[in-house]
C-alpha cells in the first residue's frame, strides 16, 4: 500500500511540474498572439499599441528617425498613404527596406497580420 502511495505521489509531482512548466510562456504568447481575430481591425482597438510601444520613440519628437514620423493614427495614416511599400517592406524584413523595428525583434506574425488587415480594411480610426 505504502509502495502504491509512493508511486502515486510521484506521478503528482511529474504531473504537476510538467503542467507548469507550461505556464512559463510569455504574456504576449498567452494573450496577444493567440487571439489574431483580423476580421475588423482599428487603430484604436489592435493597432495603437503597436505603434506607441514599438515605433513612437523613435518616429516622434523633434527629430523623428529618418525624418519619418509614425506615432499616432493620423502620422501612420500619412506616411502609409505616401509609402505603403516601404511600411510593409520594414515590418515584413523582406529585404525592400530597413528591418523595423530598428534594433528590436520582429513584430510577431499575429501583430504583421492585424497593420495587414488593417492596411487592407481601409485604415479605420
Ligand atoms: C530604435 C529606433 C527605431 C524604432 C523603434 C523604429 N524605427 Fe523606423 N527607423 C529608424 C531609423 C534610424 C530609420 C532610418 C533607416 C535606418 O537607419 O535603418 C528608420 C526608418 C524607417 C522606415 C523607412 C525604411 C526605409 O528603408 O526607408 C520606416 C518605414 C520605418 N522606419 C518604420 C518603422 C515602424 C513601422 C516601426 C515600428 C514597428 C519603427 N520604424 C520603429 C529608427 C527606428
Amino acid at each position: 500500500m505504502d509502495v502504491l502511495k509512493t508511486k502515486i505521489a510521484v506521478v503528482l509531482i511529474v504531473f504537476v511540474t510538467v503542467i507548469s512548466a507550461c505556464y512559463n510562456d510569455n504574456v504576449e504568447d498567452l494573450y496577444g498572439d493567440n487571439e489574431c481575430d483580423t476580421s475588423s481591425v482599428t487603430y484604436g482597438i489592435n493597432i495603437e499599441q503597436i505603434i506607441s510601444r514599438r515605433c513612437a520613440r523613435c518616429h516622434s519628437g523633434n527629430n523623428p528617425s529618418a525624418g519619418i514620423e509614425i506615432y499616432d493614427f493620423q502620422t501612420t495614416v500619412d506616411y502609409v498613404n505616401q509609402n505603403r511599400g516601404k511600411f510593409m517592406g520594414s515590418i515584413l524584413w523582406d529585404g525592400t527596406a530597413s528591418n523595423m523595428p530598428k534594433n528590436d525583434s520582429k513584430l510577431s506574425n499575429c501583430k504583421i497580420n492585424l497593420i495587414q488587415s488593417w492596411i487592407n480594411q481601409g485604415m479605420k480610426p
